[in-house]
């Protein structure tokens, strides 16, 4: 049994090369961190000991992928998300976005449209902009904080030409775990265009009772990509590992092609190593997690509600990043996050995740409780400075 206390213990993770506590405290030493979408938690105990046993052998050589590594992996989104998957539909990569880029290059031609659904992950936009494509937006809907999916902007993206869609499942920064009928509907639309779909479920494991995470994987359609890693779920991005599930042979000799065009490959002997172990033995530790998660949640939105009543924090479905809508204080993301730096608490500004993100704030909760309520109480402070309410 894995006691909460073992995550509301204090981790020092400075001068680790961790981005999320360097970049926030290269000004302020006494900031407390809540953006960058990892944990300030301990992984597992099972990953940290395998690390430790694959370190203490003296050579750190070329590593390839072990029928096993495929086979942890396929029990794992079995046993927890009734996903299944062969070990030839499995492509290994050193990570999401690098498998978003290969489908890009593989499925698409320079020009090409590809749907987004901001406000979403920047680097969605990013990859394809970087690779030539063009972004097509059919921004969610908004009402009163809860998100939807407006079709009849994808359906105008597909009329005008968009030939794949990143979808965000679950959804990074609104908290949204999409439903079995939301999937299928946007699906039908999709394949009545022929478009493919390329479903990143990064965030798969932190959907919250009694929600549960359905997969694109389970559409009964051999052309959907769906991107997986252990990554967020124990704490591994440094370690850069993450797998490409596709059931089209066709499709999967381009993505191989693609990658070997690009010289891309997954073999970190440690993220492999890390990545089985979690997938063997991560259960008990990653229940304790959300149980724990999922308490920091009720946690924040009590805090929000009582003492900031104009913002509005929209549902977790899922997720561990709380989205706040901070407009009807101050419209501008930039004035928060200065508010914010002054006060000693940094955040993603909205705008990260495009201009539908303008007056938001995204709040990483994935760290000891004590610590949370502490950015939240400097966040409290920048809001009655901008407020005036006292
Ligand atoms: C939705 C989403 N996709 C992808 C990533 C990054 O994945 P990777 O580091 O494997 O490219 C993140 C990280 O925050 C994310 O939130």
């Amino acid at each position: 049994m894995i006691h909460p206390s073992f995550f509301d213990e204090p981790l020092n993770r400075r001068e680790t090369r961790c981005i999320k506590w360097d970049v926030a405290c290269r000004e302020n030493a006494d900031c407390v961190p809540m953006w960058v979408a990892d944990m300030d938690f301990r992984s597992p105990d099972c990953v940290v000991n395998a690390l430790k046993a694959r370190a203490a052998h003296p050579t750190y050589g070329y590593t390839g992928v072990k029928s096993d590594d495929r086979t942890a992996m396929i029990d794992y989104y079995r046993r927890r998300h009734g996903m299944i998957m062969e070990e030839k539909q499995i492509l290994m990569l050193p990570g999401v976005i690098t498998g978003m880029r290969v489908c890009l290059h593989a499925l698409t031609e320079k020009g090409d449209g590809v749907i987004l659904q901001p406000p979403v992950y920047g680097p969605f936009r990013e990859s394809i902009e970087k690779t030539g494509r063009k972004v097509m937006k059919a921004p969610l809907h908004w009402e009163n904080g809860h998100y939807t999916m407006d079709l009849e902007a994808v359906r105008a993206a597909l009329e005008a030409g968009a030939r794949m869609m990143f979808l965000c499942n679950p959804h990074n920064p609104v908290g949204r775990a999409w439903h079995q009928e939301e999937i299928e509907a946007l699906h039908a639309l999709l394949s009545s265009y022929g478009a493919y779909l390329v479903s990143d479920e990064i965030h798969a494991d932190f959907v919250y009772a009694p929600r549960t995470h359905y997969s694109a994987l389970r559409l009964p359609d051999e052309k959907i990509v769906v991107l997986l890693a252990a990554s967020k779920t124990f704490n591994l991005a440094g370690l850069q590992q993450a797998s490409l599930v596709c059931r089209d042979a066709g499709m999967m000799a381009g993505f191989e092609e693609e990658m070997a065009a690009h010289g891309t490959i997954a073999g970190n002997v440690f993220a492999l190593e890390a990545t089985r172990e979690a997938y063997l033995h991560g259960d008990e530790w990653l229940d304790a997690l959300k149980a724990y998660l999922a308490e920091n949640i009720r946690v924040a939105q009590a805090f929000i509600a009582r003492n900031m009543p104009h913002a509005i924090l929209s549902p977790m479905e899922a997720t561990y990043l709380g989205w706040l809508d901070l407009r009807a204080v101050e419209e501008k993301t930039e004035t928060w996050m200065h508010a914010c730096e002054k006060h000693g608490v940094m955040f993603t500004s909205g705008t990260f995740f495009g201009e539908e993100g303008e007056g938001f704030l995204r709040l990483n909760l994935a760290c000891p409780r004590e610590q949370m309520l502490e950015g939240l109480r400097r966040l409290q402070a920048a809001y009655e400075e901008l407020s005036g309410e006292a």
